[in-house]
């Protein structure tokens, strides 16, 4: 079996957050200190997945390597690739099929932010189901504005509909895709939706038609939050700030997640807090070493 890989989506113009977004990319905007992007790198450090492809806008791809880079100062490899136009999430995976090469993926949108005690054991148990899909339904106040879980009422899932006028139930599916190697073809076979995209929610049906798609809870004890407006942005920088002051512990650093898994040493941990020594982020990262 191959080693799972992972795929960060960062396109799309993020027209909702205009002005702000007419000149740099959403998934680089400031989610309390960190890049919004850190954070779904994470989930995927988290899952052990080391070799990430990064698809971004053709304008915002330099900005993306300036920040990330290759992915060695974390023991990571990236590959970028440019997506012509937002034609869908599905699309993700014809981009991707090369530098996937037949492995079963992780896929995570580069706005999507999860925090929650138990988290790295969630993905750990996706990561290691590898047949079929693994989607997180995540109860929302708003599942309007989503892909959400259509269940019958025995249980099982019946469908899961996009941004329905109606929501079947308060469930949404999470922007985080656990899915096999068979995930490219099944794109292909999409047609565009109403709205002209390959949506990703015709995937994940093909997957359900074959009973190979797993829908697990992520319960009330987690957070999944939203970037998409002014002020749910603000409100995820708020949470990320109010968490971490009164833990004294990061959230979503993939300097930290890198060292934990071994995948760097100290000395390249203490280079990179090195060149934050200015910030609070930079003591941090030198204590992990110092306190040890
Ligand atoms: C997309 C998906 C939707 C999913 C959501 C999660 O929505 O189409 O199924 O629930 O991401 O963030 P969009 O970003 O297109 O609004």
């Amino acid at each position: 079996m191959k080693m799972r890989k992972g795929i960060i989506l960062a396109g799309g113009s993020g027209t909702r957050l205009y002005p702000i977004t007419m000149a740099v990319s959403k998934q680089l905007l400031p989610v309390f200190d960190k890049p919004m992007i850190y954070y779904p790198l994470s989930v995927l450090m988290l899952s052990g997945i080391r070799e990430i492809a990064v698809i971004t806008t053709p304008e915002d791809q330099a900005q993306f390597r300036r920040l990330l880079s290759d992915g060695a100062q974390w023991g990571l490899k990236f590959t970028y690739i440019v997506q012509p136009k937002p034609e869908g999430l599905a699309q993700a995976y014809l981009l991707a099929e090369e530098f996937l090469d037949g492995a079963p993926s992780a896929m995570v949108l580069g706005d999507n932010l999860f925090f929650g005690h138990g988290l790295p054991a969630l993905l750990q148990s996706a990561d290691t189901s590898n047949a079929g899909g693994t989607v997180f339904g995540y109860r929302v106040a708003d599942p309007e504005r989503y892909g959400v879980v259509d269940f019958a009422v025995d249980g099982t899932v019946r469908r899961i509909v996009e941004k329905p006028d109606v929501a079947p139930s308060p469930y949404a599916v999470t922007g985080l895709y656990f899915l096999d190697g068979s995930a490219p073809d099944r794109a292909r076979a999409v047609t565009p939706s109403a709205r002209g995209e390959l949506e990703i929610v015709s995937v994940l049906d093909s997957y359900l038609e074959d009973g190979d798609l797993r829908v697990e809870q992520m319960g009330r004890g987690y957070a999944w939050l939203d970037t998409g407006t002014h002020s749910s942005l603000l409100d995820a920088g708020n949470f990320v700030r109010t968490l971490s002051e009164r833990q004294g512990q990061q959230i979503g650093s993939p300097d930290e997640i890198a060292h934990e898994q071994g995948w760097i040493d100290d000395i390249a941990l203490l280079q990179r807090a090195g060149m934050f020594g200015k910030n609070a982020y930079g003591g941090y990262l030198n204590a992990l070493i110092e306190q040890a």
